[in-house]
């Protein structure tokens, strides 16, 4: 019976779909649009390293590769097990204290690594941290804008310094690594991390990931700086729809000259660990799915540690090993055996590390391979200075004149009614918002907390909300709070200032899901309720949005005279005030500087950062120094809560 050829073509589609790896010829289609890097070996480094290598039983061995979250495991356990290196995650503190002091940090640092160098002597224990905006997870440690703001910046030099600081301030705490930059290139703004992501430019990610990189790792030898990773590899924000963890359907070139174009910056800055990522991959080229990236040969070993000649060590992400088909999170052969060198197994460590002796014992991993991962463990951890050279103070830890820095140079100015900003310094302002006293919504997630839900102001003694910021610059008598807009009269004031925006999220949490849409007031009605009580009521309105992406907000801004970008600024609202205020005396207002990172949406489903007819594409925003107004009202749908096509 003659097949009709669409029933052909459906069946092909399917046969495709299902195949489940890659067949080894097309290796190579994957590998060819990389270019060839070639090693860089440091002959004293690696007899250094062989020798300590001879020295490790199997056990021992193993004990380098797994690293368990300090929340489970004591310095005792450590010196018992040999364990090389630990973690905390967002959200684990010393003692479980979040108000734990950098002292305190620093001394159950120096217990694992005094229990480590009795198990294994001369073969240090190094602890991971996910300081991405600054030491996020300690008290007092100044927040920097995350780094979509820093994207915003387009300022390399900038964020070379905030990686020399943040490792400055690690190093305060006695860690020695930590899980960052993001290099991600985010496609779908929906994805809850694009955040994390400086740009959906790839130029963009290149260029501030090879600074982040210099800057963190920078005096590493000297105690000052820190290990440095590149995450989450490899294209973590391409996944359909921004969906955490999900599929990135790629071409190999677009792996390559899209996703990759981070890692290939982070690598010319000699970075020495990478973090694989939750996500999988399908080629869209041929359909191929090639699974998950903790278990993709061809990537992790083919590409990054052969083609690429990445010397340094790549870990696993959080339990990340038990989402390979056939693996636990305490047993996963196939990770390792693909080229996870150190799997990030916070809880179950134990069971892994005995389940790893045995397979290492079954020949189910090549002892080449453990040794492999041992030696590149050791490569790291011998390129590093062991003893910190900051003091463990609170002030190692402060850096508020550059974060204020970074503050004014990420923020964008999407709508401005000609002479409004700078407000004057004699301005009687009324500040209305659910945001404008709220540091857990200025900073965003990883503060303190891994969500930074239960975070408050009291978490940050060192931050200054824009309230705050505000009554500083004006003084008290000049600035009114009324947070819903439901008592006070604008028409009283100069100026309104609204501060609005998303409740801090991280990770897959901040998902906007596929029967959602971008409308920022759908989420959040109240913010939409406050400018309809200010709006129009004799005072002109000045709106700041603190968003983890780029939203739809016509609504919002047919609501405002000016309307600023601002991200997520972290600690220093002063740097808000720069720009809102005029200086004093005769100091230059330095106007709005900051530029898009991301095209801005002109409607609520233009989810991809390769929308055609944005309301702003990358690269837009305003100084607030031109004479013709952006005022033009922005069209509002009939429907507001449209579903997007999927
Ligand atoms: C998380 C994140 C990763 C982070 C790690 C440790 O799940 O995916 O970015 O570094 O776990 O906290």
């Amino acid at each position: 019976m003659r097949q009709h050829p669409r029933f052909l073509a459906i069946a092909l589609l399917l046969a495709l779909h299902t195949t489940p790896h890659a067949a080894d010829g097309a290796t190579d289609a994957v590998l060819k649009p990389w270019p060839v890097r070639s090693p860089q070996r440091d002959a004293a480094l690696e007899a250094r390293v062989e020798a300590a290598l001879q020295g490790l039983s199997v056990r021992q061995k193993v004990g380098q590769i797994v690293q368990p979250e300090i929340r489970a495991i004591t310095p005792a356990q450590v010196r018992e097990y040999a364990i090389g290196t630990v973690l905390n995650g967002g959200g684990g503190w010393p003692g479980n204290d979040r108000s734990a002091s950098p002292a305190q940090w620093k001394a159950l640092a120096e217990e694992f690594q005094a229990a480590a160098q009795a198990a294994t002597p001369g073969i240090p224990l190094i602890w991971g941290t996910d300081a991405v905006h600054g030491h996020n997870n300690v008290r007092g440690a100044t927040l920097f804008p995350h780094n979509i703001g820093l994207g915003a910046t387009r300022d390399a030099e900038l964020v070379r310094d905030i990686g020399r600081a943040t490792a400055r301030a690690v190093r305060a705490s006695g860690l020695h690594w930590t899980f960052a930059p993001t290099l991600a290139v985010v496609q779908d703004v929906r994805w809850g991390r694009t955040y994390e992501s400086f740009s959906s430019d790839p130029a963009l990610v290149r260029r501030l990931g090879e600074a982040s990189v210099r800057g963190l790792q920078e005096g590493m030898k000297q105690g000052l700086g820190v290990l440095a990773t590149a995450k989450h590899y490899l294209a973590d924000g391409g996944t359909r729809r921004g969906i955490d963890q999900g599929v990135a359907h790629a071409t190999p070139l677009e792996l390559a000259q899209v996703h990759g174009a981070g890692y290939l910056g982070a690598l010319d800055a000699g970075v020495l660990t990478v973090m694989a990522s939750f996500s999988s991959w399908t080629d869209s080229a041929d359909y191929t799915a090639h699974g998950k990236m903790h278990g993709n040969t061809t990537l992790l070993t083919g590409l990054l540690k052969q083609r690429l000649a990445f010397d340094g060590l790549v870990v696993s992400d959080w339990d990340g090993v038990g989402q390979l088909p056939g693996c636990r999170n305490e047993d996963c052969p196939a990770a390792i055996n693909a080229g996870i060198d150190i799997v990030m197994v916070p809880f179950q460590w134990k069971a892994f590390h005995e389940n790893t002796v045995r397979a290492v014992e079954q020949g189910r991993i090549p002892m080449a391979r453990l040794d492999d991962a041992v030696r590149r463990i050791l490569r790291v951890k011998f390129s590093l200075g062991m003893q910190s050279a900051v003091p463990a103070t609170v002030e190692a830890l402060q850096s508020p004149e550059l974060a204020r820095r970074a503050v004014r140079e990420s923020l964008v100015l999407l709508k401005h009614r000609p002479g409004l900003l700078p407000l004057k310094r004699s301005a009687r302002v009324l500040v209305v918002g659910a945001a404008a006293d709220s540091m857990a919504r200025q900073a965003g997630g990883w503060s303190v907390s891994w969500q930074a839900r239960d975070a408050t102001n009291a978490d940050f003694p060192q931050g200054t909300t824009l309230l705050a910021a505000l009554r500083q610059r004006l003084g008290d008598a000049q600035v009114t709070f009324d947070e819903d807009g439901a008592t006070q009269d604008p028409a009283r004031f100069d100026a309104v200032i609204a501060v609005i925006g998303e409740a801090p999220y991280a990770e897959g949490e901040g998902d906007i899901r596929v029967t959602d849409n971008l409308r920022h007031s759908r989420r959040y009605p109240q913010d939409l309720a406050v400018l309809q009580r200010v709006a129009g009521r004799g005072a002109p309105v000045v709106t700041v949005l603190y968003s983890g992406r780029p939203l739809y907000v016509n609504d919002l801004a047919n609501r405002s005279d000016a309307f600023v970008a601002a991200w997520l600024p972290g600690s220093e609202g002063a740097g808000l005030t720069d720009l809102l205020i005029a200086p004093d005396g005769s100091k230059p207002w330095p106007g709005f500087t900051g530029r898009l990172p991301f095209p801005w949406p002109a409607g609520p489903c233009q989810f991809s950062t390769r929308e055609a007819r944005p309301w702003w594409p990358v690269g837009g925003g305003l100084s607030g120094r031109e004479t013709t107004g952006s005022t033009a009202r922005l069209p509002e749908p009939a429907d507001p809560q449209p579903v997007c096509p999927l």
